[in-house]
């Protein structure tokens, strides 16, 4: 089955296609020459995913999906969640969000907040024949006092999973699907879109 993924970020679709599967083929916007970027307004994580699916079905009237995902750290009260992205500013990137990261929990820990403690959150918003459907992923660990690793992207150098001593960025890609927020919502997308009956 062909199914739109959007996204233009090249390690998640990696991700994505490790984890549904070769029964699904993939396809990024820019293969069907979407260049502009896909809004993302929502104040959610599942308005954003809603919002962006909807885009996709609207432009190409084809299956498709969207994931969004923040990392909710629970001494800034559940920030950077939903402005993930941007956490250090609109154009700047994931180094630039793992150094304030990093800055915001020291500020934290000097008021008394020392807890590291935080999750990845995914959801998933799925748009089949039209009806939406969606799916979500958590994965539980802590914030490391400094970087290491250079698998993955985004936070992953700063995250270890519980029950790990490493982070997402030390160990192999099946590992970080295989336990990962977004393999877990991707996974409850290919059972979902497995257990369809065969004449849709
Ligand atoms: P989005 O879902 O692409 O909007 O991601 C929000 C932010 O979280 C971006 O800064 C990503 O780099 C980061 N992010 C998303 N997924 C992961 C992940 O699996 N590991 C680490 N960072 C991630």
């Amino acid at each position: 089955m062909e199914i739109i993924f959007a996204t233009g970020n090249t390690h998640k679709a990696v991700e994505a296609q490790k984890a549904l599967g070769d029964s699904f083929t993939l396809i990024m916007p820019k293969e069907l020459g979407l260049t502009e970027e896909i809004p993302e307004n929502g104040d959610t994580l599942q308005a954003n995913a809603i919002e962006k699916a909807e885009y996709l079905w609207k432009r190409f009237g084809k299956n498709c999906f969207a994931d969004d995902t923040g990392l909710e750290v629970d001494a800034l009260g559940g920030a950077p969640g939903v402005y993930s992205a941007r956490y250090a500013g609109p154009d700047k990137g994931s180094e630039a969000n793992m150094t304030k990261l990093l800055a915001e929990l020291e500020a934290a820990a000097k008021r008394g907040e020392t807890s590291r403690k935080a999750r990845f959150r995914t959801v998933v918003a799925l748009i089949l024949e039209g009806e939406m459907h969606l799916f979500n992923g958590v994965l539980e660990g802590e914030i490391a006092l400094q970087r290491s690793g250079s698998e993955g992207f985004g936070y992953d150098p700063l995250f270890i999973p519980d029950g790990y001593t490493k982070t997402l960025a030390e160990i192999s890609l099946d590992e970080k699907n295989a336990i990962s927020h977004r393999g877990k919502a991707m996974r409850a997308l290919a059972e979902f879109l497995r257990c369809l009956p065969k004449a849709r």
